[in-house]
């Protein structure tokens, strides 16, 4: 199902993504506006598509995935869910088959959360390198008021974030944390006012795609190891990428260039 999927996506525009690419920046929008942007299987699909091709093509250097004003996402779309049973799900390995790739992508993604980040929108976002919230952003795993729990890695990737007693309270009780809460327990790494967030969301991603794509995605398997291991293996990890950075051309055009007084001017190599 999914390779027909692939082939039809070489042809067919996506209807419910907007894909914009600019100066080595692909901005990667959830579009279904009527459902505030609810993640339905097609949606996903197009999206894990969509990262693939990022990592394909080495003239894009950061994406920066985003929803509305209104939504980044509210969640895994309910009415797609809603009717499956346990056999259902299991057999076509729902959310595993679809949505891990934004987490597995090697090169950086920015989520740009405006307004609703919610349930599946919250752990989509979660699964990005970072999180930049507009001033009116929403968090919360409102799961539990379905009857259900977080199922997209909200119970380990937010207790990670912002610790077990607030991850606690956010899963059991399905309330919402606005931006600054947000930020001041670590979930976002900045806050923006509403007005001219996608241009300092884009700031930043061009900052990430100044530099050396090897030492960024060597920087990004770094940090992700740090969650995966203890101290000591996570910094021997480091080490020993940091060693082999030595062997790029990045690192003596970084370090000339530094000593020289002049932009680096950096090839991937
Ligand atoms: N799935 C499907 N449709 C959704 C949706 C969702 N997660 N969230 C909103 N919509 C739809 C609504 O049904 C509505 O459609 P209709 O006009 O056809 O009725 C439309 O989007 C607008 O929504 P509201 O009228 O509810 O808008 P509001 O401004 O009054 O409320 C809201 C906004 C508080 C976000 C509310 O929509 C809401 O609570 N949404 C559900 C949030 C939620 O429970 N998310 C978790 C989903 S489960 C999950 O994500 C599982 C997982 O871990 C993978």
């Amino acid at each position: 199902m999914v390779i027909v999927f692939k082939k039809l996506g070489a042809y067919m525009s996506y209807e419910n993504i907007i894909v914009e690419k600019s100066d080595g920046i692909i901005t990667v929008s959830l579009n279904r506006p009527d459902a505030l942007n609810a993640l339905n299987d097609q949606l996903m699909d197009e999206l894990l598509l969509e990262v693939d091709n990022y990592e394909k093509d080495e003239s894009l250097r950061c994406m920066i995935l985003t929803g509305s004003e209104k939504a980044f996402a509210a969640g895994a779309d309910i009415k797609q869910m809603q009717p499956k049973t346990y056999m259902d799900v299991y057999k076509e390995d729902f959310i595993t088959r679809n949505w891990e790739r934004v987490a597995s992508c090697r090169k950086p993604i920015i989520a740009a959360v405006s307004g609703y980040a919610l349930g599946g929108g919250c752990e989509l976002a979660m699964m990005c390198d970072f999180i930049l919230a507009s001033e009116n952003a929403k968090f919360g795993q409102p799961e539990i008021n379905l009857g259900v729990s977080p199922g997209a890695g909200g119970s380990q990737r937010l207790t990670r974030f912002i610790g077990k007693s607030k991850s606690m309270d956010m899963c059991l009780t399905g309330r919402m944390m606005d931006a600054d809460e947000a930020e001041r327990s670590g979930l976002v790494s900045r806050v923006f006012s509403s007005e001219n967030f996608l241009n300092d969301v884009m700031e930043v991603a061009k900052a990430i795609s100044d530099k050396s794509m090897i030492a960024t995605m060597m920087t990004k398997e770094m940090v992700n190891r740090s969650y995966e291991t203890t101290l000591s293996e996570g910094i021997r990890f480091e080490r020993r990428l940091f060693h082999s950075m030595f062997a790029t051309e990045d690192k003596k055009e970084g370090m000339s260039a530094f000593i020289e007084k002049r932009k680096a001017d950096f090839k991937d190599k």
